[in-house]
């Protein structure tokens, strides 16, 4: 790679003063690039030195010359996992180049040298870490809370409501109901079930000030819910332990695939719900063949969707923890379901929003029914969990 192409690359990333060392070189930490060669083995000496040699908040630029596939591509961003998150590909053809991010496609201005395509990332620990998880959420949080008359607003709030009725507990009258949303993000999961359950002091907490904002806001318009939000993050939860007694009833909903660490995050849910108290987890699920055929052909993917997990292993954690589980559940159809529902909000107006919600009714209704034989076939697990009195 001549220093002109190298210079071209970092501009198009918005790197013009990086200084960039080629991969295996030694040196300080910093910022890395590797051309890949024919071989393609990913075990070799220069990869080896990536953990070595790649800065804590440095970019790594993997150029793959010629026009590879997605598939290719996709490969080789499954290989940096999870040491790298690819965030960003330069695609370039004929000359002209493009940067292709998960939030579009740009045209990059002038004419470029090299033929190719470079796979930019960073760490994942760094892509992953609390001031990047608080950045987002808080720049995300309003479309976190949903569109209300939005398209797929229905579907939003379906989900909401079928984790935060789960458990269906009931309310015990005349006393309120402590509940805890984990990580509640715009707090619907917990403000279906304080609905659900009638009489209810919410806690809630989120890494995001934003999302404790609005779900404070949420909570307040439905009316008659008690509510105390904090900010925090799951592997030190600002309720329980040292912040107060543990909950009868906890709900941790698309929570859990954002931790970087997972079996603190455990940790931490463990220590907010009492003995004999009731968890409602849920997430995405790794497994699910949508998720694994994106993983197999798109070089792009969200950090969460690479860090999700399965039911079995949380379940497993759970277990070891002094969890007994009671139910699990699978919802949200996969492949082609979620590609109808982004057609039909992007280009279709909402017209199949109703068909394709009662689709997905059914499908997770017949799931409950026969004991999830299928759960591959559901992008999204549920699981009700009981803590054993010590
Ligand atoms: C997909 S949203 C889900 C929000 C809500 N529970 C729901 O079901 O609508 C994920 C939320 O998890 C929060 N989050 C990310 N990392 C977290 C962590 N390590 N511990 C707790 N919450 C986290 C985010 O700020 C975000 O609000």
């Amino acid at each position: 790679m001549t220093a002109g192409e190298l210079a071209q690359i970092l501009g198009a990333f918005g790197l013009d003063d990086e200084k960039v060392h080629e991969l295996g070189d030694g040196g300080p930490r910093g910022s890395r690039y590797h051309v890949l060669g024919p071989e393609e083995i990913l075990v070799g000496r220069r990869f080896a030195a990536l953990p070595e040699e790649l800065g804590e908040s440095s970019p790594l630029l993997l150029v793959v010359r010629g026009n590879p596939e997605d598939t290719r591509l996709a490969m080789w961003r499954n290989a940096l996992w999870p040491l790298v998150h690819v965030g960003a590909v330069l695609r370039v053809e004929g000359g002209r180049a493009q940067r292709i991010t998960l939030s579009g496609v740009e045209s990059i201005e002038g004419t470029f040298d090299f033929e190719g395509a470079v796979l930019f990332g960073r760490r994942t620990e760094h892509v992953m870490s609390p001031d990047a998880t608080i950045e987002k959420f808080d720049k995300n949080a309003p479309s976190w809370d949903g569109r209300p008359g939005g398209a797929g607003y229905p579907h939003f709030r379906w989900m909401r409501r079928l984790v935060g009725r789960f458990a269906s507990t009931p309310g015990v009258a005349g006393s309120s109901v402590r509940v805890l949303d984990f990580g509640c993000g715009a707090g619907w999961v917990g403000i279906e079930a304080a609905k659900e359950i009638g009489n209810v002091e919410l806690s809630a907490f989120d890494p995001s000030p934003e999302m404790v904002r609005i779900a404070a806001s949420n909570a307040e318009k439905e009316g008659g819910i008690v509510f105390d939000g904090r900010t925090g993050f799951g592997e030190a939860p600002p309720f329980g332990g040292d912040h107060g007694p543990a909950f009868p009833l906890v709900f941790s909903s698309g929570v859990v695939s954002f931790s970087p660490d997972v079996e603190r995050w455990l940790d931490g849910l463990t220590s907010t719900v009492e003995p004999g108290g009731t968890l409602v987890v849920g997430d995405i699920h790794a497994g699910s063949s949508g998720f694994r055929r994106r993983r197999r052909r798109k070089p792009l993917l969200p950090v969460r969707e690479m860090n999700a997990r399965t039911r079995e292993s949380i379940r497993a954690g759970l277990e070891q923890r002094g969890f007994v589980h009671l139910r699990s559940g699978a919802y949200q159809l996969t492949r082609p379901i979620p590609e109808a529902m982004y057609v039909n909000e992007r280009f279709l107006g909402g017209i199949l929003t109703r068909p394709l919600l009662w689709v997905n009714r059914l499908a997770t209704w017949l799931d409950g029914v026969f004991g999830s034989p299928l759960q591959d076939r559901f992008d999204s697990w549920v699981m009700h969990l009981e803590r054993r009195s010590d």
